[in-house]
């Protein structure tokens, strides 16, 4: 760790968030195994179909409490859209699309990663209660049921896509972000670039966790 480091999230954050991240990827490569019969050998490092279904079945479990904790941890900074500032942002694309040399300051979460955390919130609730309707069916009405297996497929094409784009824009995309989710400590210039105004704020706020000092 670097004097002059910035404190950007606790543990208690990135237990969540490894945890919900983990699962989702448990399941997306187990889901896909069990969907699709090209992708079936999926199964073979676990013995089979049948041990893929309780592995996905009990990692559906782990990623409803990560899920759960990540929606009482995040729709504050993450969940709520603040006017004017997200929609300039929204125009100005961030300035990841195009030049633009003043990008409009947002608060601790861009809009993108707004729609991000909402789109993970939304559908990781029909995934979960798809999912858990699709276990433990009851005696539902067949039409019911179905209905939950449709949902449960079309949330895997929600949030299978989102997750690639949130991989690429926290790692290689915008370098210095991932190691916010792995040692919690990012630079100050990392921070005033993707983070403006939450720097300010919490620079005047006092709260700003600075290694070394
Ligand atoms: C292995 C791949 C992943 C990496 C490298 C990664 C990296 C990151 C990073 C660096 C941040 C902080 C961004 C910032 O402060 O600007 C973040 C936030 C977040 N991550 Fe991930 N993540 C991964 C997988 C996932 C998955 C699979 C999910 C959900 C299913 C997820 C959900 C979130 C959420 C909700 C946030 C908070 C706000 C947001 O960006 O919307 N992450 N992640």
């Amino acid at each position: 760790m670097r004097k002059g480091m910035i404190k950007a999230t606790d543990a208690f954050e990135r237990i969540i968030h490894w945890g919900l991240a983990i699962s989702c990827i448990v399941l997306i490569i187990s889901g896909l195994g069990m969907m699709y019969h090209s992708f079936s050998f999926l199964s073979i490092p676990v013995g089979g179909l049948k041990n893929l279904k309780y592995v996905h079945n009990f990692t559906g479990l782990i990623f409803i409490v990560a899920l759960l904790f990540s929606i009482l941890m995040w729709w504050k900074e993450a969940g709520i859209f603040k006017f004017p500032e997200d929609v300039e942002w929204i125009k100005a694309a961030g300035g990841y699309l195009w030049h633009v040399d003043n990008v409009p300051e947002v608060g601790k979460y861009n809009p993108g990663q707004k729609i991000f955390f909402l789109a993970v919130a939304l559908f990781g609730v029909v995934m979960a209660v798809s999912g858990l309707i699709m276990w433990f069916p009851l005696s539902l009405p067949v039409v019911w049921v179905r209905t939950m297996y449709f949902l449960h497929a079309l949330g895997f094409f929600v949030i299978t896509p989102f997750f690639f784009v949130h991989l690429y824009l926290g790692t290689i995309g915008s370098p210095g972000s991932a190691s916010a989710m792995f040692s919690g400590w990012v630079t100050r210039a990392w921070a005033k670039k993707q983070h403006p105004k939450w720097l300010k704020e919490m620079e005047e706020s006092g709260k700003l966790e600075v290694y070394g000092e």
